[in-house]
């Protein structure tokens, strides 16, 4: 069961309107290595994972869809004052006509998200090596979006969210070491 804080994780704001800077963040809202599919990989896969590490991925799995709430701001801010014309210059002439300015899971590319993103393998060692080097290619895809903007105010968010991609690949690395240190310990009965 979730509570739900109504607030965000962390404060969105951005400094001018850009649908461009929109459409690449799409990536993050239902691309490959989005927040989505953080979200709904780590949450499947506590079901047959060890006991010891399903409080981390209910914690990180949910982290994610905060993470997710904040692009959707983005996207939200970066859009809500551009002109039909605007978009069509942005690459966004058929986001618009499909869906005018709400949002859709799909990648920057406007490819729609699919559960073939996400994997659960049940062995704990593979989902955990799966889960670190998604982590990794969140935060190398949150660089390649700060490298794609001089807007300060969404730096802020974008490196607030790049740094907890890798706080949360350092706690799947010390979750691999403990199911390790199990998996190696001699059980004498
Ligand atoms: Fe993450």
């Amino acid at each position: 069961m979730w509570v739900y804080e109504k607030k965000l994780m962390y404060p969105v704001r951005v400094s001018k309107c850009d649908p461009q800077m929109a459409k690449y963040l799409m990536e993050q809202y239902g691309g490959a290595d989005g927040e989505l599919a953080a979200a709904l990989r780590y949450l499947n896969q506590r079901y047959t994972i060890p006991d010891k590490v399903v409080g981390l991925l209910t914690d990180i799995g949910t982290e994610e869809f905060a993470h997710l709430e904040m692009i959707a701001t983005m996207v939200y801010k970066l859009t809500k004052d551009a002109t039909p014309e605007q978009l069509k210059a942005a690459g966004l002439g058929d986001h618009y006509v499909e869906h005018d300015r709400a949002l859709m899971y799909s990648n920057a590319s406007g490819v729609p998200w699919t559960a073939a993103y996400i994997q659960a393998k049940g062995d704990p060692i593979a989902d955990l090596y799966e889960d670190i080097a998604a982590e990794e290619k969140a935060r190398a895809t949150y660089q390649w979006l700060i490298d794609m903007t001089d807007d300060v105010d969404l730096i802020d968010g974008l490196t607030f969210l790049r740094e907890r991609e890798v706080v949360h690949s350092q706690r799947f690395r010390e979750a691999v070491e403990l199911i390790k240190e199990d998996r190696d310990t001699k059980k004498i009965f």
